[in-house]
């Protein structure tokens, strides 16, 4: 069954895939939507089992592979996903059962670059917009799928969006409490290659070895963040994306700066590495300081034409005191190089983002 949104679902790209399986109508679940809804995990689930489904094919961004992710849990212990969350529990611990039975393979062909195939982690969205966490390496893609010549035909403002997102995850890893030599050699491989890709489609001037460099940063920066997790920046994006509206890959790209910022204390030789790697990148961006190597992620943004700040991204102020509260719960937070200590600390940080 191919797993995709309403949207892939009726591209020619989906329509030769379908059609070159031998695939029937029914076996294209396009059924998606932004930041994978809990109900099309279920709806999947009940698709997959109906048509005795032997591997799962998801084919788009992020919210297509997570929305698998759930299909394969959810098909390997009839529906009972919700026995699977990742939570942190009121004593600081963070609780994730596991689950033992057999999977079915996925496959996942990404069209942009959030690297949500690589890792065994996703989130589900509850209808009120709340994201359920999992994490479970038995329902990770098995294959993955990268096709310069499929990115370049995603628009530039959705692939620049996701890259922001995988730049995110290897800053994640490079200064995350868990980080360890393999995340972090992963994520010194990952940033060059992600500025560069992330600079040229900004430019308008991305050719097929960018969308490779974006797509192999990617991948890297997905092997990071599994090995490292991630910290206050995915806490935060978690919880303000779906309950605003926003992307979580925009999201990322409107935080990003401001969560350094906040972290720089307690991450300054890991920002002052960055700013090397951005320089490796080759793309004439030359950051020697921690304070340098913000400004060039935030200089990404603003090439891309994407909003720097909340507000313009019509994001009401007033629902940032709430969210800073439910935020201080999240299990992220544990990873995170600067100890967050109070929901006034996060407000304070969303509002400078606002
Ligand atoms: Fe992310």
């Amino acid at each position: 069954m191919l797993v995709c949104s309403p949207r892939a679902g009726r591209s020619s790209e989906l329509l030769k895939l379908a059609s070159s399986l031998g695939l029937t109508d029914e076996s294209v679940f396009s059924e998606v939507g932004l930041h994978a809804p809990l109900r099309s995990a279920f709806e999947g689930w009940q698709r997959a089992r109906a048509l005795e489904a032997d591997c799962l094919i998801s084919f788009g961004g992020g919210s297509a592979s997570d929305t698998m992710k759930g299909i394969v849990l959810a098909c390997a212990e009839d529906g009972r996903l919700l026995e699977f969350t990742l939570e942190r529990l009121p004593d600081g611990t963070v609780k994730n059962p596991l689950s033992t039975r057999p999977k079915l393979p996925g496959i996942a062909i990404p069209t942009t670059v959030s690297g949500a195939d690589i890792t065994p982690a996703f989130a589900l969205t509850e209808e009120t917009g709340k994201k359920i966490l999992f994490r479970d390496a038995s329902v990770a893609p098995r294959v993955l799928v990268y096709d310069p010549e499929l990115m370049a035909s995603v628009p530039a403002r959705p692939m620049s969006e996701s890259g922001m997102n995988a730049l995110a995850h290897t800053i994640e890893a490079l200064y995350s409490k868990a980080r360890n030599p393999i995340s972090s050699i992963h994520a010194r491989e990952a940033v060059p290659l992600l500025y560069r890709g992330l600079h040229a489609i900004a430019a308008g001037s991305a050719q097929r070895d960018d969308y490779t460099a974006l797509a192999l940063g990617a991948y890297y920066a997905g092997v990071a963040i599994t090995n490292a997790r991630t910290g206050l920046h995915h806490s935060i994006c978690h919880k303000l994306g779906p309950a605003v509206g926003l992307t979580h890959g925009l999201t990322n790209s409107i935080v990003l700066p401001h969560v350094l910022q906040f972290n720089l204390p307690a991450a300054r030789e890991e920002l002052a590495a960055m700013a090397e790697l951005i320089g490796n990148a080759g793309v004439g961006v030359t950051a020697r300081t921690p304070e340098e190597a913000i400004a060039a992620v935030q200089g990404l943004s603003k090439r891309a034409g994407l909003p720097t700040r909340l507000r313009d991204a019509n994001v009401s102020r007033e629902k940032l005191p709430a969210l800073a509260q439910v935020i201080l719960n999240e299990p992220g937070l544990a990873f995170n190089p600067r100890p967050v200590e109070s929901a006034a600390q996060i407000q304070a940080l969303l509002e400078s983002a606002w």
